[in-house]
């Protein structure tokens, strides 16, 4: 079943509980929240207090990106706040398997994420132990940016493992997803969209995401 994942960060912050409705009400199946620190990524945009304040106002999962350097001193805050994901980027945390057991032991699905330039082999030893994968196909800081298309063998490599190893993993792609882009990650193997701009830089966001569907299901 593939599903659609609006990025907050292309929303509105002053009216965010509205831009979230908006979403949901057009069909989204998370709530995407990118979370960055201004260290891991060259960035800094919001912490546990924006996922405590929304959480109340949706219905769907809460999809928490952490781009935070030390991820797991930070996991028990997200989780109270109320985070049904939780995803860490390998390069952040040299001890990311016991950071993932950290997120499962506190009821919290738990992803890895792999930026463009990572190998998806730093990922396989993590594979059953996994809800999700979260494939970068941007560099990770803004939304905006452009596809960067050589992740696509990445997806279809992870893909293959998951098939073996893991068959209920999430395989979810973030980062210039559009109606072109998606297309050819949901053919790769891809089943989880994060899309930003593609939906809020819209004027019709049910409109944006019906359209992310369609091309993703042909
Ligand atoms: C990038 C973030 C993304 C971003 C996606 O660092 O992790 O989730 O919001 O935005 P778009 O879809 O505009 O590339
Ligand atoms: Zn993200």
């Amino acid at each position: 079943m593939m599903k659609i994942a609006p990025s907050i960060l292309s929303a509105d912050f002053s009216k965010l509980g509205e831009d979230i409705r908006e979403v949901e009400a057009g069909g989204a199946d998370y709530i995407h929240v990118d979370v960055m620190d201004g260290h891991f990524v060259p960035n800094i945009t919001l912490g546990p207090p924006i996922v405590k304040a929304i959480r109340p106002i949706t219905g769907l999962p809460l999809d928490v990106h952490l781009m935070i350097s030390e991820p797991a001193k930070y996991v028990d805050a997200f989780a109270d706040a109320g985070a049904d994901y939780i995803t860490v980027h390998v390069e952040a945390d040299p001890h990311i398997h016991r950071t993932i057991q950290l997120i499962k032991n506190r009821g919290v699905k738990a992803g890895v994420v792999l930026n463009p330039g990572t190998a998806s082999e730093l990922f396989k030893p993590l594979i059953a132990d996994i809800d999700m994968v979260l494939l970068m196909t941007v560099n990770p800081g803004f939304g905006g940016q452009a596809f960067i298309p050589s992740v696509v063998t990445k997806i279809k490599e992870i893909r293959k493992w998951a098939d073996e190893l893991n068959p209920a993993l999430e395989i979810e792609v973030d980062g210039g997803i559009n109606p072109e882009t998606i297309a050819v990650c949901a053919e790769a193997g891809a089943d989880v969209f994060v899309a930003g701009s593609a939906i809020y830089n819209q004027s019709d966001r049910k409109k944006a995401i019906e359209d992310l569907k369609a091309a993703a299901s042909v």
